[in-house]
């Protein structure tokens, strides 16, 4: 059974505290990005100090040593989200740049629709609004039901025959509210369409099998899961890497090379065009054994209890509103919610100021999300793996003080 006391001794800003107080640091925003153990440290300086060549590019024994640990890193990756084989995985920048890889991919035809949600991040929205400046394809939204959810009937009326792309994110980066992509993944293929989850928020916190999920794409960040930033993958589901068109040309991505015209690489290849983040995509492997030794399953039940707790203790304080569904086996480990008479930022930086504590405030890149909920920002306080029950209890005592003693008294 792992022990959350010794992963903590993995991270070395776990280890640190604040130098003017002695605070240690509580760190509650892993859904803008995660922690980094020694182990994605190490493997990455490993690469700057001992085999820093470039990749698929030479003979020498430097080169074939750095191709070969990058692409173990996508076989890693494959593994993690039992993708069939690697040649499904594209290491790209983050879950942004994946979801762009598919919007500049797809052969968009005029009359093509794309269905989304308003539950978005900006970076599953945005795209699709310049591929309907683009190429004039249509954007439907699927609204909200029992405020913290999709809903399905609306989604069911919305998809049609002409649906090229449904786009949804998986687990809500404000809400937790975890979406039934499985059942929209058969709804949509009953269509002929194809489906892109964005993932930035599941795979780092709960098993993820893109079988049995079903979806055609599947996005998401590697600095959130532990791993260096500058790195993320695109599943591109075995059969498509073909029609995809890559969005970027140039080394690597190609077979042959004439003036007149370019054959593509092998997969993944075709989509990883010019020298990629090597270092990253290493540190991404050695991020994902990391997450694969403490067992995913422990992770989604260590987040759960964890997320039970604060949601039950932020229950009971006079002034906070949370958002999000309450039912535990719905939601993911990110808790919005708003402190009566105080602006989100104002809460945030009394947390880390008065004990060291890291929230997020804002719109979390989800405006027409905070739209639609009828406020117009919140504070968001996100779990992983490192957090404790002690950390919960610092942070739920530190808004209590908060909202009863700095508050209005309206
Ligand atoms: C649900 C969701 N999608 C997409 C993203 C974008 O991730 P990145 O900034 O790594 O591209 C985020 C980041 O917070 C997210 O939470």
């Amino acid at each position: 059974m792992p022990d959350v006391y010794k992963i903590r001794e993995d991270f070395p800003l776990l280890q640190r505290v604040r130098k003017t107080d002695g605070k240690p640091f509580v760190y509650l925003d892993n859904a803008a990005t995660s922690l980094k153990p020694r182990q994605v440290i190490e493997a990455v300086i490993e690469y700057y100090e001992k085999y820093c060549a470039n990749i698929h590019r030479g003979v020498h024994y430097l080169s074939q040593k750095a191709s070969e640990l990058y692409e173990e890193a996508h076989e890693k990756v494959a593994k993690f989200i039992g993708a069939r084989s690697m040649e499904e995985i594209v290491f790209v920048k983050n879950t942004t740049e994946a979801i762009n890889y598919v919007a500049y991919g797809i052969d968009w035809k005029p009359g093509d629709e794309i269905v989304t949600t308003v539950m978005e991040h900006h970076s599953n929205l945005v795209p699709w609004q310049i591929v309907r400046g683009k190429f004039g394809v249509k954007l439907k939204f699927v609204r909200l039901r029992d405020r913290w959810f999709l809903d399905i009937e609306h989604l069911e009326e919305l998809i049609t025959d002409r649906t090229r792309l449904v786009a949804v994110v998986h687990a809500s980066n404000v809400l937790g509210t975890i979406n039934p992509v499985e059942e929209i993944c058969k709804i949509a293929h009953d269509h002929g369409a194809l489906v892109l989850v964005d993932g930035a928020q599941s795979v780092p916190h709960m098993p993820i099998d893109v079988k049995k999920i079903g979806c055609d794409f599947l996005a998401f960040s590697g600095h959130k899961m532990l791993g260096p930033t500058g790195i993320g993958a695109l599943y591109i589901r075995e059969g498509l890497g073909e029609e995809l068109n890559p969005t970027f040309g140039g080394g690597d991505m190609i077979r042959r090379v004439t003036l007149e015209k370019s054959e593509w690489n092998v997969l993944p290849w075709k989509f990883e065009a010019g020298t990629p983040n090597i270092a990253g995509g290493i540190g991404f492997g050695a991020a994902v054994d990391y997450l694969r030794r403490v067992g995913m399953e422990w992770v989604r039940a260590h987040e759960k209890e964890l997320t039970r707790y604060a949601l039950k203790r932020m229950s009971e304080i006079p002034g906070v509103e949370v958002y999000g569904p309450e039912d535990i086996e719905k939601r993911g480990g990110v808790i919005a919610f708003n402190v009566r008479g105080f602006d989100p930022h104002e809460v945030a930086m009394l947390l880390d100021d008065l004990e060291n504590i890291a929230i997020r405030s804002g719109l979390h890149c989800a405006e027409p999300l905070h739209n639609a909920l009828g406020i117009s920002s919140s504070a968001r306080a996100s779990f992983y793996l490192y957090n404790t029950k002690e950390e919960v209890d610092l942070f739920c005592d530190t808004l209590e003080k908060i909202a009863r003693e700095l508050g209005s008294t309206e």
